[in-house]
């Protein structure tokens, strides 16, 4: 059975309810906390944006290139300080969740793939030593462990779907997608479909090789979405994330008990997550 087939069981849309229903049942049954958290998340989005507004008065930012924050405050006429805030947690939530899970699948897999972790060292050893401060500049040299979690985001795509409203009939084969229809885009299936990644569920990080990549349709891969209104943060992802694995595995040997991801029980609701603490273990290399 294909591999996306084998994870959403026989029918997709099945899988995709399941997941509907039991992220409702985890929202009746924590809900208050969860409204007590979003109330936080709110207040302290409120509150560094206040904050940016009296130190800008203070100290005054020229130039065109204004941070996303201080543009929106200098065109307070445009963003009501509530929408403001709301944007500024849009963005900080999009950024850390994703990047948090996408590292945290990556030291797994590389606790999972001891030889491919000796090879990001290697690389890191040799194009940056082991003390030197990571610079924007070392980051394009850093090809391998750019695949690596290329690969890491192919097989557990940290957000694991996106949704679209379609304003128009789309014709798919023989399947009419109507005007006015939600559809899910699911990336975890895409990512994994035997048509265009052969063995799937394998670790792979050379399928991110240039004429590996030139061999498949570019939409297949979908980490940060697709078209015009794709992920905001994906060039900044990268780097960080390149930053963030190459400063640990320097320094740390990585290792978990998983011998493969089926061991991983995963829950999918956007973004992606193990169900349990992840198994991820970091001791220093001496
Ligand atoms: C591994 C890291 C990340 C992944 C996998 C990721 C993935 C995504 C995906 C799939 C979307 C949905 C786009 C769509 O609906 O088509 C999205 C949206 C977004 N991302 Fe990211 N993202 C990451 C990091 C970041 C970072 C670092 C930032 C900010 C610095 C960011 C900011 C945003 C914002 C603001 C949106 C909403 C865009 C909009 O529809 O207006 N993301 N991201």
């Amino acid at each position: 059975m294909d591999a996306a087939q084998k994870y959403l069981g026989e029918n997709s849309m099945a899988g995709i309810t399941f997941g509907l229903l039991f992220q409702l049942k985890a929202l009746v049954t924590n809900g208050w906390s969860t409204f007590a958290l979003i109330n936080k998340l709110r207040k302290l989005s409120s509150s560094m944006t206040d904050f940016r507004r009296k130190e800008l008065q203070k100290y005054p930012v020229v130039g065109s290139q204004l941070s996303f924050l201080d543009a929106m405050i200098s065109r307070g006429d445009l963003f009501h300080p509530s929408i403001m805030s709301k944007e500024l947690l849009v963005f900080a939530l999009a950024a850390t969740d994703t990047t948090g899970n996408a590292l945290a699948f990556t030291f797994t897999l590389l606790g999972m793939h001891p030889e491919i972790q000796e090879k990001v060292y290697e690389e890191v050893i040799t194009e940056i030593g082991r003390d030197t401060p990571i610079e924007i500049d070392h980051l394009p040299k850093l090809k391998y462990t750019e695949r690596v979690i290329s690969e890491s985001m192919r097989i557990l795509p940290p957000v694991n779907m996106v949704a679209r409203y379609i304003n128009k009939d789309i014709q798919i084969g023989d399947k009419t997608f109507p005007k006015g229809a939600n559809v899910l885009i699911y990336t975890l299936a895409l990512h994994r479909n035997s048509k265009y990644w052969p063995n799937p569920e394998k670790f792979d990080p050379d399928r991110f090789l240039p004429e590996e990549i030139a061999k498949r349709p570019s939409s297949c891969y979908i980490p940060f979405s697709w078209g015009p209104r794709n992920c905001i943060g994906k060039v900044y992802a990268m780097m960080s994330m390149k930053v963030v694995v190459a400063n640990v595995i320097r320094n740390f040997r990585v290792s978990s008990k998983y011998r493969s991801i089926d061991d991983m029980e995963m829950r999918c609701f956007i973004t992606m997550r193990t169900i349990n603490d992840i198994d991820c273990h970091f001791s220093p290399r001496n």
